[in-house]
């Protein structure tokens, strides 16, 4: 018997109706229902058991938090002396979100700002740290924030660790190659992991809570190394990596360095750093666990300009074409990964690096700040959700070739999964999608064929397409997690999924929608975008399921 689970909403080309039809409404009472096969399904979803990718590291569901506008004072710090719920200083109800998506590690302080931090201002007792000027300070409106343009330090190693440590995430710190010595990303290092009571930074680390050493294994050495991390040739970078990476001080502990990769498809950067690694021989490959790739998503102007400012869009405005327009930026994500991986492998015959995917989102211009005056600050809507969704999926289709990816930001920044002001704390869309992907993590990626007919639309005049349902599947013992994006903005796709060799036995079923496009979660309407859920007990071979139009699907399917 086969079974559906939803209306087909096949005609609702409505793109902005002003009633609010969320997926809760969707998903309820008498639309979820299980019928035969009666209708015609117009798209297939082949899931092959027997034909494993690779395990999806839980690493790929990373984050990002910089010392940048609202992420950490105000995001992450309220400071121990607040009235907003915190656990020594770090926003409680951040914490308890963030155990929900199991955070897999978290990348800090930056970014930019990685290249201009000095970590010794960041450790020692709290009230004698300086205040330094950000990077960021420029950018910064006068009448902003201070402790967002001049750095308290209240936030640093100890306070990061331990953030990490309360959500269950690994840290990634990335050390600073432009204005440091390498002598300093060493002491870095001996302050985090050298033994209790062996040296003197273990000593400081004790003085101040924390004797035993913390164990941190992802370093990243330097960031954006062509650009605001030192403006390096491919080939200069690769020369202070090698000085950086060559010795390290390790502990007995396996160290990942990450090297500052390209951006975008700038392959010329990928193929320069590694020859120049290789010059010196093919062990030096051995000390790079990762090269950072950094992918944003910013020019919506339909192939009119190529300048940074110009070029972006808005977060919460926008039509049609710029919904496709987001989404075609968002699926170039897989050519990067298999082209930079094509070149990597040049190099690198066996493949022992892997990608980083360090920072990726949507970046639009501002304007959609949830706190006036948090430079970066914007905010996701559906689209983000239906962007994010695609992007985890596409990394889930590649658990060879990517190690790890950070989303960014973490919280009131860029592509943020919350915001967060004072006592304000709103959950967005694409928390909401982190959380609906967390049962993949560690779970083998299987490889599943999507056939579903091509969206065509009008673009700007001329005819456009974008491809139908794409998505991914990953199993764990016997729990299947298929994971389904509709890029269609009005139409909704019935697919008929097959599933080789195996019988569904149950789904729980989360469908995060709304008739609103543009709909977004804010302080005022922290739920106006929440994924429906519904679990359903069921004896079948193949299962038929109607996806909405601009939605993220996600089946957890028992099997037998
Ligand atoms: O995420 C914001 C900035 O974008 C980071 O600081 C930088 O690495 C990138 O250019």
């Amino acid at each position: 018997m086969s079974i559906r689970i939803s209306p087909i909403m096949r005609g609702r080309r409505e793109f902005l109706r002003k009633t609010s039809f969320g997926a809760a409404a969707f998903l309820a009472g008498r639309h979820f229902s299980f019928v035969g096969t009666s209708t015609t399904a117009d798209s297939r979803i082949e899931v092959l058991l027997d034909e494993p990718l690779g395990v999806i590291s839980p690493n790929i569901y990373g984050h990002f938090a910089e010392n940048l506008g609202g992420v950490i004072y105000d995001g992450i710090w309220v400071g121990e002396n607040s009235s907003v719920p915190q656990v020594d200083g770090i926003r409680k109800e951040l914490i308890d979100h963030m155990r929900k998506v199991k955070a897999s590690v978290v990348r800090f302080p930056g970014g930019c700002f990685a290249d201009s931090y000095d970590w010794r201002d960041g450790v020692g007792p709290v009230d004698k740290r300086p205040r330094r000027t950000n990077f960021w300070e420029g950018v910064e409106p006068k009448d902003g924030a201070a402790n967002h343009r001049y750095d308290p330090n209240q936030f640093g190693t100890n306070e990061f660790v331990h953030f990490c440590r309360l959500i269950g995430s690994q840290p990634y710190l990335a050390a600073n190659l432009r204005s440091l010595p390498a002598q300093e990303f060493d002491r870095w290092v001996e302050y985090c992991n050298s033994p209790a009571g062996s040296t003197t930074l273990a000593d400081l680390r004790a003085s101040t809570g924390y004797p035993e050493p913390f164990g941190v294994r992802y370093w990243g050495v330097g960031n954006e190394s062509w650009g605001c991390g030192g403006n390096f040739t491919a080939p200069e970078y690769a020369v202070e990596f090698r000085r950086f990476a060559a010795a390290v001080p390790r502990y007995g502990m396996e160290l990942s360095l990450v090297a500052s990769g390209p951006n975008d498809d700038n392959w010329d950067w990928t193929r320069g750093f590694l020859e120049e690694i290789l010059r010196k021989g093919p062990g030096q490959m051995r000390s790079i666990y990762g090269l950072a790739l950094h992918y944003y998503a910013w020019n919506l102007s339909r192939g009119r300009t190529h300048d940074w400012n110009e070029g972006k869009g808005d977060a919460v405005k926008f039509d049609a074409v710029d919904w496709y327009e987001l989404l075609r930026q968002g699926e170039v994500m897989e050519s990067l990964i298999e082209g930079h991986w094509q070149v990597m492998g040049e190099f690198d015959r066996e493949h022992r690096i892997k990608l980083v995917v360090d920072e990726w989102g949507p970046w639009y211009r501002p304007g959609s700040e949830a706190t006036a005056g948090d430079i970066l600050e914007q905010t996701p809507t559906l689209r983000c959700a239906v962007f994010s969704g695609m992007t985890l999926d596409i990394f889930n289709r590649h658990p060879g070739k990517v190690g790890m990816a950070n989303c960014a930001q973490l919280i009131n920044c860029l592509n943020s999964l919350y915001l967060a002001h004072g006592d304000n704390f709103c959950v967005t869309p694409v928390g909401h999608v982190f959380e609906m992907y967390a049962t993949h993590q560690g779970a083998q990626s299987v490889r599943t064929i999507f056939s579903s007919s091509e969206i065509h639309y009008d673009r700007d005049g001329k005819p456009a397409t974008f491809s139908g349902l794409s998505g991914s599947a990953s199993l764990n013992n016997k729990d299947l997690t298929l994971t389904v994006v509709n890029p269609h903005i009005s139409e909704a796709r019935e697919a008929e999924i097959v599933i080789r060799s195996a019988n569904i036995r149950a789904t729980v079923a989360a469908v995060l929608t709304n008739s609103d496009v543009h709909a977004h979660n804010s302080f005022a309407h922290p739920d106006a975008v929440v994924p429906a859920t519904k679990n359903l007990a069921l004896q079948a071979k193949n299962a038929r399921f109607a996806f909405p139009p601009a939605s993220v699907t996600s089946l957890v399917l028992s099997l037998e």
